[in-house]
Formats: C-alpha cells, structure tokens, sequence
C-alpha cells in the first residue's frame, strides 16, 4: 500500500485541458489532465480517457477532438467540464471552428486540433493517440497546473 497516493501523483507535472470530442452534430468536452507530446514528426499527442465517459463514445464515432490548454484564472471551467454530460454541458462557453471542425474554447491558452489515430488499452483507462492538424495561442497567461485543482476530480478515492 503506498500512502498519500493522491498527492504524490499530483507532483508528477501535468496541465489542465477541455478536451472536445463529436460525433456530426452531436458535441461534449471533458476536462482532461493526463494529456502529452509523444511524437515530433508526425506531430502527436496522446491522453488517457476513462472508456465509461459519455464522451468516449462521440470520440470513437468521431475520430476528431480538440485538446484545450486551460490558462490561470479558469479553475471555474475546469470543474464545469468535470461535471458528467448533460444537454447543457456545452452551451454556457463559446465554441469556435477549424481545420477538423473540433469545438475549439473560445477562451483558453491555446489549442490543437487533432485526428484520432490509434487507442491503447491501459488498465481502467484508454490512451488515445492524435495527430495535431492545427494548433496555435489565444490566451496570455501561464497554464493552470492540475496540482491547483486539489481534489476536484476527487482521486483521493480512486486508489486502493
Ligand atoms: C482536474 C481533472 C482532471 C481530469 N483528468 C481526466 C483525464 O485525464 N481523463 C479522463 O478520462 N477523465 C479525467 N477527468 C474526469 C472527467 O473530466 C469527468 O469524469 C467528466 O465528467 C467526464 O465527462 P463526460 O461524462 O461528459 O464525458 C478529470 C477531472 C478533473 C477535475
């Protein structure tokens, strides 16, 4: 047993991201933190989806996604897109469009727009695998660390 598993993850450095996923018309996004490079050329990123998120899905159907860097001051969109899916899930932020027709926030650090082109199995979660088509900066501060959200994605349940 190893004790205090919870904040010791939290010193592993990660970010905190709105993942957007779809499937045609129909749309949602998660906040993600286990989220990284993993490729120069092709430019890829990878994240870890829990397979049970209603997100999951519109994902597998989709096969596109945007990764959404969260920025200082967005601790509050943060804990809105860690709720589960809901109709109005997606309608309190403003969305924008690009290469993949991803929803992109139109409020955050920055972005990529990505094609999903692999999934892995990994344990109780999936990696997923994207090639970056577009990506680029909309906001000016530093990103939101995921040791600033404390247990808002209450993990300190999550270990045995
Ligand atoms: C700070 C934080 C980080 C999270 N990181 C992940 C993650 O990396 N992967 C994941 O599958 N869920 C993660 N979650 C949980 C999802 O955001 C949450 O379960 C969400 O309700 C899923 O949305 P959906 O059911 O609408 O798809 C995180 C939650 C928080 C608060």
């Amino acid at each position: 047993m190893i004790e205090n598993v919870a904040k010791l993850m939290q010193q592993i450095t990660h970010g905190v991201y709105v993942i957007a996923v779809s499937d045609g018309n129909k749309k949602n996004a998660f906040t993600a933190s286990w989220v990284m490079q993993v490729s120069f050329d092709p430019l890829l990123l990878a994240f870890s989806i829990n397979p049970q998120h209603y997100s999951y899905e519109l994902l597998q159907r989709g096969g596109i996604c945007s990764i959404n860097v969260l920025e200082q001051g967005q601790l509050d969109v943060a804990a809105h897109f860690a709720q589960p899916y809901s109709e109005e899930k997606m309608k309190l932020y403003d969305w924008e469009y690009d290469k993949t027709q991803s929803s992109i926030l139109s409020e955050c650090l920055a972005y990529f727009d990505c094609n999903v082109s692999d999934y892995m199995a990994a344990g109780d979660h999936e990696i997923v695998i994207c090639r970056v088509l577009k990506a680029g900066f909309k906001g000016k501060e530093k990103p939101l660390l995921y040791i600033e959200t404390a247990n808002m994605d209450d993990s300190q349940k999550k270990y045995k």
